[in-house]
């Protein structure tokens, strides 16, 4: 028979990302229109090995919706890789009587959670865990979006325009960094965005001639005299690239690394929406016996996924999008 759902505990792991404040809402008001009590874990999984948490009702998350950050604190934990650490933060979880976790992060943090439900079978505990993926860096093999992308694509796009004004200005060519971990979703959704002159992504080994030179020399053949290369921070090297640049077609750019202000702001209507909708489908799914699960997006549409098959996935880039980044760039004509 399966084990009633009485009390969730609800926490957000790795880089913060704009809307999580939304899902442990949507988490918490889901859970109490059941009568489930929810207990917020502080400081990622630190939280359960530490005893670190706070009892949460629907007041508790009322008017942060629109805020950035998480309330509840991140971090990513060493020690909770260890089964040491496991097993201290399932005595929390005993201490609690938590029957299901929520966690709000990465694959690292849905990595975290499968172990932990794994090592409470051994211990003859039943731990129901579920995924809600969030990350500005999209690089979630199972969904194709993830909460907090677009306020980030968005804070980037609002940055590099204001970027744009000054280097149109001086006539001079910007190098920027954009975050990504080691995927190009941000570099490519912000270079489309903005019209970037050239985009540098690690999923396309880079060709410094074709990739760089060539888009630069095009723009100016069509008449431009400022440029825009965005670089995502996978590729490595915005200094290198630039110098390169200098050195090669004597352009002196400037570099801006935009780093962690892509991982704050109010979050978008998209990540508001996307949160409210995974932290609701999430708590149903775990009430209605759907076991280890990760809520994810699939062609806009919200599905759930067994966790341990969910974290087998990968995603295709978007290799469709560079190719009409490069169709609508002002270097595509034919010289
Ligand atoms: O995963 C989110 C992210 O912001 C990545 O884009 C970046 O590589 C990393 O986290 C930075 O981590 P930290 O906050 O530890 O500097």
């Amino acid at each position: 028979m399966e084990k009633q759902i009485r009390r969730i505990g609800v926490l957000t792991s790795g880089g913060d990302a704009p809307g999580m404040n939304a899902a442990v809402r949507a988490v918490v008001r889901a859970a109490g229109s059941k009568g489930i009590e929810c207990i917020g874990i502080r400081r990622g999984w630190n939280g359960l090995i530490n005893n670190d948490f706070v009892r949460m009702d629907t007041s508790s998350v009322s008017h942060i919706i629109n805020k950035g950050g998480t309330l509840l604190y991140t971090a990513r934990s060493e020690e909770f890789r260890q089964v040491s650490g496991q097993d201290k933060a399932l005595s929390t979880c005993r201490l609690l009587g938590l029957d299901a976790i929520i966690a709000i992060g990465g694959d690292g943090t849905f990595r975290g959670a499968l172990e932990l439900s794994r090592r409470a079978a051994e211990l003859n505990y039943t731990l129901t865990v579920a995924g809600i993926p969030a990350t500005i860096d999209n690089d979630i093999g199972c969904s194709h979006y993830t909460i907090g992308f677009d306020t980030a694509c968005n804070t980037a796009i609002e940055c590099i325009d204001k970027l744009r004004d000054t280097m149109q200005s001086h006539e001079r060519c910007s190098v920027v960094e954009v975050m990504g971990r080691h995927a190009g979703y941000l570099a490519l959704h912000v270079g489309l965005s903005v019209g970037a002159t050239a985009v540098l992504i690690p999923e396309r080994k880079l060709d410094f001639e074709r990739d760089v030179v060539e888009k630069i020399r095009r723009a100016r053949l069509a008449g431009t005299t400022h440029y825009m290369v965005v670089i995502a921070e996978g590729v490595g090297g915005a200094m290198e690239i630039s110098q390169r640049i200098k050195d090669e077609i004597g352009i002196d750019p400037r570099v801006t690394v935009l780093g962690h202000i892509q991982r704050g702001g109010s979050p978008s209507a998209q990540d508001r929406v996307t949160a409210s909708r995974m932290g609701y489908a999430a708590v149903k799914a775990i009430t209605e016996g759907a076991g280890n699960c990760i809520v994810a997006t699939k062609s806009g549409q919200l599905v759930t996924l067994e966790m341990e098959e969910a974290l087998k996935m990968k995603k295709d880039f978007d290799m469709g999008g560079y190719q009409i980044l490069e169709a609508l760039t002002n270097n595509c004509g034919r010289l």
